[in-house]
């Protein structure tokens, strides 16, 4: 029987490409929870609040209204108190500052209570950090996708030019390298795959592929 997808990993492993087109594939709704921090990162960047200030950011986070919309293979839209910030959210000031507010307990429980909600009443293929050891413990089937830093910094390279935001590869590489350590190193539901998850390094394969693989994995 097939029931909710858990896609957990470090920052550019493919997880986001690989659980949209496994998603589209399957029928699920795709849920991702990345976006959910970055979308309340953005706005407390624009309201100018201090992102070491927890108490504010956690107010911030119950007062916010973060809803993802699944556009199925076009990807999904994010909207911050109905204003659509699905390119705001990838912009590299919010990529500097979302494990900060990642970091703060309380903001963490208020997103993780919405995405279990998410996934009560959809099928879904859900991805982010602490999906398979935190969010859904219980889903049946759980994967941890890596790659090599150096593939994950070209990958997002390649994204951000795509998206007309040159940078430099070197500092995507530094960036890539310091929240890793950030998301890994937090107390509080930690990047680390579930003790029952599948571990596939995707260096060598392309989304395609890595779908392809997780299909016969789902339903062998
Ligand atoms: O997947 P992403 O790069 O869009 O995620 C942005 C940040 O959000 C990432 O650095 C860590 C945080 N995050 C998290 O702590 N827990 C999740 N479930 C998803 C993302």
């Amino acid at each position: 029987m097939r029931g909710n997808i858990a896609i957990d990993g470090p920052a550019g492993a493919g997880k986001s490409t690989v659980a949209r087109l496994l998603a589209a594939r399957l029928g699920y709704l795709y849920i991702d929870t990345g976006a959910m921090y970055r979308a309340l990162t953005w706005k407390a960047l624009r309201q100018g609040i201090k992102l070491h200030d927890n108490e504010r950011l956690v107010k911030l986070a119950q007062e916010t209204a973060i809803r993802l919309e699944d556009r199925g293979a076009r990807g999904i839209a994010v909207y911050c108190d109905g204003e659509e910030v699905t390119a705001a959210i990838r912009q590299t000031n919010v990529s500097r500052h979302v494990s900060l507010v990642a970091s703060v307990p309380e903001v963490r429980q208020r997103l993780v209570k919405l995405q279990r909600e998410m996934a009560t009443s959809n099928r879904v293929v859900m991805d982010g950090r602490d999906i398979g050891t935190w969010v859904l413990p219980g889903a049946p089937y759980k994967f941890f996708l890596t790659a090599s830093l150096e593939e994950r910094a070209r990958r997002r390279h390649r994204e951000l030019l795509d998206a007309g935001q040159p940078v430099e590869l070197k500092k995507i590489k530094e960036e890539i390298r310091r929240r890793d350590a950030l998301d890994s190193g937090r107390e509080v539901a930690p990047l680390k795959p579930a003790p029952d998850a599948i571990i596939i390094n995707t260096d060598q394969m392309t989304a395609t592929e890595v779908v392809a693989r997780l299909l016969t994995l789902i339903d062998p």
